[in-house]
């Protein structure tokens, strides 16, 4: 039996404790070109380099933020670009105290032989990049895969998603950053919690045992799962305690107490309903940091309020600054609305 040493152990657990610090998360800002060109069509703004810098400068400089965002997951251009003032992105969120992320995983695409699921690509050269990552500024690192309920999931999919995200947690380690291990169960269909929860046992009892297969350090990892909920389509809607009871019924079967922190993501819930969520897993002590790693529950008002606007800038930052407190809130669990 061999126990895998990163030279890079006692780094990687002290940048995970960073992340997971009381009253703090991580704000999610790692589209892809394709996905922010989403957003800001949503606005009316082209899906230019000049209005990405643009929109991801507001964001990575709202005053004060690092009071409620310990983290920040960058897109690779994002890594290298500068602000609109010419200063380093990520000396801007070091300054903040906030650790850059970035996103390394290359997307989805058809898994051949299940039944139309889809499977994550980006391991191939992926020594090579985070070790660029790494010289970067980058301390951590984030893979996101999906598992649909409707469409199965297949044994096939559920395997390949947790062996992937296994094999990115050890050579994200290897090369000192923190593995954000994301095996996003789709809100998609109509089933029931009930199902959502058998889900999501079987998802998270694969990976965990590929990540001991693996020989990853469980004390330099974070976990981003999603809240286990009824499907975006089921007629039985839950109310943020049955979210927490069943959520946290999930973690204490599944995740280990050597894991620090827990950074749920949004997966397209209201901005009010992910921190109500939140809050209700935060009303006793958890194992585990219990926190956020929200993209659109962080940023949906502050984009609606910059409309690609420079008067606007301040009063998105103010937005922004809002869901991020709400937030860090719910983490303490001392939010009231
Ligand atoms: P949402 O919070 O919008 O689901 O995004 C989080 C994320 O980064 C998904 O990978």
């Amino acid at each position: 039996l061999t126990v895998r040493a990163s030279s890079y152990a006692d780094e990687l657990v002290k940048t995970a404790k960073a992340i997971a610090s009381p009253g703090r998360g991580i704000l999610a800002m790692d589209e892809s070109n394709a996905t922010c060109g989403k957003r800001l069509d949503s606005i009316g703004l082209e899906n230019t380099e000049a209005n990405r810098q643009a929109y991801r400068t507001l964001l990575v400089s709202a005053p004060g933020l690092g009071n409620y965002i310990s983290g920040a997951i960058l897109f690779e251009e994002t890594l290298y670009q500068s602000t609109t003032e010419g200063k380093k992105m990520v000396d801007v969120l070091v300054e903040q105290n906030i650790v850059p992320g970035i996103k390394v995983d290359k997307g989805l695409v058809p898994l051949p032989g299940s039944n139309n699921e889809s499977w994550c690509q980006g391991l191939d050269g992926l020594s090579s990049r985070t070790a660029a990552y790494y010289q970067q500024g980058a301390r951590f690192a984030k893979w996101r895969t999906v598992v649909s309920i409707p469409n199965g999931p297949s044994a096939l999919a559920v395997k390949e998603a947790a062996w992937g995200l296994a094999r990115y947690a050890a050579i994200s380690q290897d090369s000192g950053l923190v593995p954000i291990v994301e095996p996003e169960i789709l809100l998609d269909g109509d089933h029931g919690i009930d199902r959502t929860f058998e889900v999501a046992q079987k998802v998270w009892a694969e990976v965990f045992f590929y990540l001991a297969e693996n020989n990853v350090l469980f004390e330099g990892i974070l976990l981003k799962p999603s809240m286990v909920t009824p499907g975006a389509e089921c007629k039985d809607k839950a109310t943020p305690q049955q979210v927490a009871d069943y959520t946290l019924k999930l973690l204490h079967r599944r995740i280990p107490p050597a894991v620090p922190g827990i950074m749920f993501l949004s997966g397209g819930q209201s901005e009010v309903e992910a921190t109500l969520n939140l809050n209700a897993m935060n009303q006793s002590p958890n194992p585990w940091h219990v926190s956020f790693s929200y993209a659109r529950a962080l940023q949906n008002t502050c984009l609606k309020t910059w409309g690609g606007r420079p008067e606007n800038v301040k009063a998105a930052q103010d937005a922004l600054l809002v869901r991020a407190k709400a937030n860090s809130l719910a983490q303490l669990g001392k939010y009231t609305g």
